[in-house]
């Protein structure tokens, strides 16, 4: 169901899985932003009768945030400082202005985000399996979750009108698979 025309750099999961640590750190921040991203997606008069919905989805999100937080703890790896994500950077400076623009493309971008973490964590859930079998376990409990989270931005958009998101969805679709074929060394998520 995810409809990304982009696979994920070959490169990708290698330079993820020699940097554990690190990835789980900015896997924590990727959480916390993501709770972020729903409250800050009530700011938009489109989405207040959605308020309750979106709630749900922070609160989710801070749940993963502290499990990801446990993880941190347990395994004696310090939090530390976020990286900024070229790709997630790169969507969000195609959010267009004025009410309606404005909440179809962020409603998008956060879509994308979400789909992304989504098809992320099935990779990690996979390689780890042998390696590492309660990070296994941990990445394959999240998928349902992002998946969800995925599906209910872009309905959202959609609600508030089809056209203009399936028109908006094609400009990102292609901007997307653009950024994801730029070169990163960075061990992140995104
Ligand atoms: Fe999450
Ligand atoms: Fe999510």
């Amino acid at each position: 169901m995810l409809l990304f025309r982009e696979k994920v750099p070959a490169n990708w999961l290698p330079k993820v899985m020699a940097n554990l640590p690190a990835v789980l750190v900015d896997h924590a921040h990727l959480e916390r932003k993501a709770a972020t991203s729903a409250l800050n997606l009530e700011k938009y008069r489109d989405l207040y009768p959605r308020v309750e919905e979106l709630n749900a989805i922070a609160i989710e999100e801070l749940q993963h945030f502290q499990l990801v937080l446990d993880l941190l703890k347990k395994r004696g790896i310090p939090f530390g400082q976020p990286h900024p994500s070229a790709w997630v950077g790169g969507l969000m400076k195609s959010v267009r202005g004025g009410n309606r623009s404005q909440v179809i493309d962020h409603l998008i971008c956060a879509s994308l985000i979400e789909g992304r973490s989504c098809e992320k964590f099935q990779f990690l859930a996979e390689a780890l399996k042998e390696r590492d079998p309660e990070l296994a376990r941990f990445y394959a409990s999240l998928v349902e979750s992002e998946g969800n989270h995925y599906a209910t931005y872009l309905l959202m958009a959609k609600a508030i009108d089809e056209g203009e998101t399936d028109r908006r969805l094609d400009f990102y679709l292609d901007l997307d698979a653009k950024l994801m074929r730029e070169p990163s060394e960075l061990a992140i998520l995104h």
